[in-house]
């Protein structure tokens, strides 16, 4: 029998607990998750389960809510609503899969592997500054700069432009704070200046290639078809948009995470080895972007329910990370874990997956046993402050330790 979702009798997440307090709100997932594997929200339903979450994430009726951002935060400027086109985030059906198929190339492990020489400069140059006073703020002093550097050597922006594109990334991501009546005209304007920015290396590409994502994706043909130029800005702020917040606080939450488990991260710079599993396991533990949203294209009915058309869903990777049907012992954090059956979730699963995971990987994996190297008796020292756990990209604001020194 199907019963209307709206019917459903399931547990009631508070969305103001989740801005408050981040452990109580996982508690209250948990809990949700324990008696149902969906619950309700302020603007549809929360999705708790592992095997769900991905059973919905892969069926394609469910669309990306990335195209409805502005609506769902009451933006009705025409003016606004008019600028927006098709990025590859919020793209579905047709369009969605030739564009993957055309940009694949360029975010392939191997194209990620190139940078790794430089990821590990980069941090090595952050750490330099710290190392000698024993003590750092992680988000503010390592994580914030971090990504930045590797987008503009990913695109084949020079090092001069750096701080542009950082000025630009905080600008653009204001999409998701929250506050958009008033950060509409300062998103707009950042939006221009990195198009026209993009323009310009655009055709300098075209004149003299070079070996960077953009020559590749110039150079990105299938069967004859080729990314226009529209296409190729719209990449770029993809790249910048999805790429710079995600992976700062991602190793910003990894790093934390260590904090509370001295022992791992002993292990992790005793055996460097282990990176590419730490990044899996504390991406497990704690990830970044805890879950993301859809709504659906048409009526669906799953597991019985039916959810009418224009239902928003919002799948939670971070519930479904500590599954006890997928994860033995989920609330242990083991750098030494046997892979599950089934993969952590924090770079989404389905379409949407995340087209730039093999960078992310490479970025966290080069990071992290850097860090637990040169910053060894890692030690919270002071208050850890947190973004709300509503913004789509989660993290620490301030993680302040200390470590012994001069390494
Ligand atoms: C640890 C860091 C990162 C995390 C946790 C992360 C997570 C995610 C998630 C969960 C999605 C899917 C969203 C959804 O299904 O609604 C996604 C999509 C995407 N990510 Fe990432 N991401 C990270 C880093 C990056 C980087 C470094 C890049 C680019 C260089 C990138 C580019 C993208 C793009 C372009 C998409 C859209 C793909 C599509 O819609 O087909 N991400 N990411």
């Amino acid at each position: 029998m199907t019963t209307p979702a709206s019917e459903l009798e399931i547990p009631v997440i508070d969305v103001a607990l989740e801005a408050a307090d981040r452990d109580a709100h996982a508690e209250a997932l948990r809990m949700a998750a324990s008696q149902s594997w969906i619950a309700r929200n302020l603007f549809g339903f929360t999705i708790l389960h592992y095997d769900d979450v991905v059973a919905m994430l892969r069926d394609k009726r469910w669309h990306s809510a990335a195209s409805r951002i502005m609506e769902l935060q009451g933006v009705t400027d025409p003016v606004y609503l008019e600028r927006r086109r098709t990025s590859i985030l919020s793209a579905e059906g047709e369009e969605h899969t030739r564009l993957r198929r055309l940009v694949g190339t360029a975010f392939s492990p191997r194209a990620a592997d190139r940078l790794r020489p430089f990821m590990r400069q980069v941090v090595d140059g952050l750490v330099d500054a710290v190392a000698p006073n024993g003590r750092a703020d992680i988000a503010v002093d390592i994580g914030e700069p971090y990504p930045i550097p590797i987008i503009c050597q990913l695109l084949g922006a020079p090092r001069e432009d750096w701080k542009l594109f950082s000025r630009w990334a905080t600008d653009v991501l204001r999409i998701f704070n929250g506050n958009l009546e008033h950060d509409l005209p300062i998103i707009a304007a950042a939006q221009d200046e990195l198009d026209e920015y993009t323009r310009d290396l655009i055709a300098q590409r075209r004149s003299a290639p070079a070996e960077d994502l953009l020559t590749d994706l110039i150079a990105a043909e299938e069967a004859g078809d080729r990314l226009s130029e529209e296409e190729l800005v719209m990449m770029v702020e993809a790249v910048l948009v999805a790429g710079t917040d995600t992976t700062r606080n991602q190793l910003g939450c990894s790093v934390a995470v260590f904090a509370e488990h001295p022992q791992q991260w002993a292990l992790l710079a005793e055996r460097p080895e282990l990176a590419p599993r730490a990044v899996e396991e504390s991406m497990r533990y704690l990830g970044a972007v805890r879950g993301t949203g859809r709504f659906a294209s048409e009526d669906i009915v799953y597991n019985d329910v039916l959810f009418p058309a224009g239902t928003f869903i919002a799948p939670s990777m971070a519930t479904a990370n500590r599954d006890t049907s997928v994860f033995n012992d989920p609330d242990t954090f083991d750098i030494t874990r046997q892979p599950a059956r089934q993969p952590q979730l924090t770079f989404g699963s389905g379409i949407h997956f995340c087209l730039g995971a093999a960078l992310a990987r490479a970025e966290l994996q080069e990071a992290l046993p850097l860090l637990a190297t040169r910053l060894p008796d890692l030690a919270v020292d002071g208050t850890v402050t947190w973004k709300p756990s509503t913004v789509g990209i989660f993290g620490p604001e301030h993680l302040p330790v200390t470590f012994t020194a001069g390494h």
